[in-house]
């Protein structure tokens, strides 16, 4: 099972971690962790609140007019040249949608998690000559999620609103511990 994982992150073109990174490698990782910890903390705080305020209605509102907007603030406070976003197969912003590396990536999670086996923290990949691109998984590791993200179809407010403002919505149906996304971080080599 170990080996099954290490082939399928080899095949990822990411062998360069199974063997002891650079101290350009081990500076990209550390930048990546920071990153993506720092959008998350941001988003689940903010959600935490308005869920605890004025229930999923008022997390939604959140969602819907902040998500993406206070992803951008994340981003204008990095250091230059790193970018952070969330990701998805199903997206439900347009904008979320994955690139062609990373719907790789994201299908590669898919089929650890479909195997039962543990998911990778991270994977860096030499992105092009001139930056890394580093890839968290997004679980859906908490029961609320669900409630925006399972099967909504008994709260038709909530549906209603997400078909409103999300017209091509794929990101419903998920169940515990699916992966939803990842969070990529871009670094450009310094
Ligand atoms: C109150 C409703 C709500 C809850 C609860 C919720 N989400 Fe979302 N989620 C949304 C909305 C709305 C968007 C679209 C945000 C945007 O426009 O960027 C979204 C977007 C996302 C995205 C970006 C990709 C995409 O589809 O656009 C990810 C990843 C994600 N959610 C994961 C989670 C996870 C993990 C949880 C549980 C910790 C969660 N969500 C809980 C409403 C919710």
């Amino acid at each position: 099972m170990k080996l099954l994982q290490s082939i399928t992150i080899m095949s990822l073109g990411a062998a360069l971690l199974l063997a002891t990174p650079t101290n350009h490698e081990e500076k990209a990782i550390e930048t990546g962790n920071k990153a993506s910890a720092s959008l998350l903390k941001t988003l689940g705080q903010n959600m935490k609140a308005h869920i605890e305020k004025g229930g999923v209605m008022d997390a939604l509102n959140f969602c819907t007019t902040q998500a993406y907007p206070l992803t951008q603030k994340v981003n204008s406070e990095l250091p230059k040249g790193v970018e952070v976003k969330r990701v998805s197969l199903k997206s439900r912003n347009p904008a979320n949608q994955a690139t062609e590396d990373e719907k790789e990536v994201l299908q590669s999670f898919d089929e650890l998690t479909q195997k039962n086996e543990k998911l990778p923290q991270y994977i860096l990949k030499d992105f092009n000559s001139n930056s890394y691109k580093y890839y968290t998984p997004l679980i859906i590791d908490k029961p609320v999620c669900l409630k925006c993200h399972g099967d909504i179809s008994n709260n038709t407010q909530l549906t209603k609103e997400i078909n409103e403002t999300y017209p091509q919505d794929k990101a419903i149906g998920y169940k515990m511990n699916d992966v939803r996304g990842a969070i990529v971080v871009t670094i450009q080599h310094q």
